[in-house]
């Protein structure tokens, strides 16, 4: 009798294999769409910010994959960094009232979107409407692994989530420089105002004087210097993306994305106000180069440290820098390393292997369960460059994929209770 209820006990861990094995064919389920921007146009040392409302994007109740993206010329070949340098690209989800009339979408200076026009933020940890994105990176696209390995994934497209009258949509910001015949292509790339010759921001206000280079100083339509007497094509440009999706099954574990930016400023109020934390992102910072004579090895070394509220097993994770960035760490309470993310460089011409530029990130993919941070732990984000000589408009994020529950735990869970469901049918 005991030799009985011992064997259904065997078989049923074979089965529990199997059905665990079943995850891998996750990979075969897998669709992938390569799909193309809106286009936009760049000339010798101008610069294209823009804001796509609505793109294409795989619908419905899905779990993401990964993201990957790219400048591409009018006949699809790939075009290199040192020619068009790609600032940045961010993917954003937003709620929109079904039937509008006036789809949000962004006229070149101001943002027109409907009433009820509702961004969905990622997990956090800035506020407002700063790194509020799903996916987002730079230069070194090409060369960075996004994917979310089974049975994780971003879910998205959840009906059950979606306000009643709404439609999931997103937004695509593209920001991309040109750098064919500038005077200085590190320096343009770096938003240095005096190259854009730009006192005044997008929107009329003066610039500070102090403020030396970034994002104020290279919006939509400015132009960096060039050399004299250079002439070169207007050019026609996408943004190629890759999304590969699986529909959404209750095996898939959802992730949660953070983003952490090393400007964060950081600020637990006073218990007396009762105020909630202020997490205050300012994406950029600058680095200044260290002391002559010692330009050698000089790294510029900037941390900021606050709590994550809810924590969970680290699934992915990968930091995004400019130029002249080296790596960037994030530590635990106890001072373990969470994560590092170390940049690459090119050593030639081609797209994808650009010399001076960063080409990659490392990444990071913990054995699932291996690495986790604890509710209300106090993490510490630390990125390098490299001072050896000044850059302006750096930037220093980190970007987290954590999931919360285990598909094991969860699973055991759930073939534990249909077992007993089982036994009780055998023994009914
Ligand atoms: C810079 O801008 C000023 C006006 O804002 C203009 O008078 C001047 O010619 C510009 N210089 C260059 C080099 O384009
Ligand atoms: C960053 O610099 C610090 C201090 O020198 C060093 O301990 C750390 O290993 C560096 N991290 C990376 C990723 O380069």
């Amino acid at each position: 009798m005991k030799m009985e209820l011992v064997m259904p006990l065997t078989i049923l861990v074979v089965i529990l294999g199997t059905t665990c094995g079943a995850f891998g064919e996750l990979e075969s389920n897998v669709k992938t769409a390569v799909l193309l921007s809106p286009k936009f146009e760049l000339g010798p040392g101008s610069v294209a910010n823009k804001y796509d409302y609505d793109i294409d994007f795989p619908r419905g109740h899905i779990a993401l994959k990964s993201f990957n993206a790219e400048v591409v010329d009018e006949s699809g070949n790939q075009v290199p960094l040192h020619e068009t340098y790609l600032h940045h690209w961010v993917v954003e989800r937003y709620y929109e009232p079904k039937h509008v009339t006036t789809q949000t979408r962004y006229d070149g200076h101001r943002l027109l979107r409907p009433s009820g026009h509702v961004l969905v933020r990622n997990s956090g940890v800035c506020q407002r409407n700063t790194l509020g994105q799903y996916y987002g990176l730079g230069s070194e696209t090409r060369g960075t692994a996004t994917d979310v390995p089974d049975p994780f994934g971003i879910v998205v497209g959840d009906p059950a989530e979606i306000p009643d009258g709404y439609e999931e949509k997103w937004m695509l910001n593209i920001h991309a420089i040109d750098t064919r015949g500038v005077v200085d292509k590190l320096g343009c790339t770096e938003c240095r105002c005096d190259l854009y010759n730009v006192t005044e921001d997008e929107y009329g206000k003066p610039i500070r004087s102090d403020y030396k280079g970034g994002l104020f100083c290279c919006y939509d339509q400015t132009q960096c210097m060039l050399r004299e007497g250079f002439d070169g094509p207007k050019r026609t440009l996408y943004l190629r993306y890759t999304v590969k999706w699986v529909d959404w099954d209750k095996f898939i574990v959802p992730v949660k994305i953070y983003i952490f930016d090393v400007t964060d400023t950081f600020k637990i109020p006073d218990d007396s106000s009762g105020a909630i934390p202020q997490h205050n992102c300012l994406t950029e910072y600058n680095v200044e180069s260290c002391s002559p004579g010692e330009e050698k090895d000089c790294v510029h070394v900037k941390r900021t440290s606050f709590p994550m509220q809810k924590g969970g097993y680290l699934i992915y994770g990968v930091a995004h820098q400019h130029s002249g960035g080296i790596g960037s760490s994030l530590y635990g309470k106890d001072g373990r390393v969470i994560c590092s993310s170390i940049a690459t460089y090119g050593n030639g011409k081609d797209a994808g292997n650009e010399e001076n530029y960063i080409v990659g990130m490392t990444t990071c993919y913990p054995k699932p369960g291996s690495l986790k941070i604890k509710d209300g732990e106090t993490v510490t984000l630390e990125s390098n460059y490299s001072s050896s000589r000044g850059h302006t408009g750096v930037m220093g994020l980190f970007y987290l994929l954590v999931a919360e529950q285990l598909p094991h735990q969860d699973f055991r869970h759930s073939t534990r209770s249909s077992f007993f469901t089982n036994i009780n049918t055998l023994f009914a």
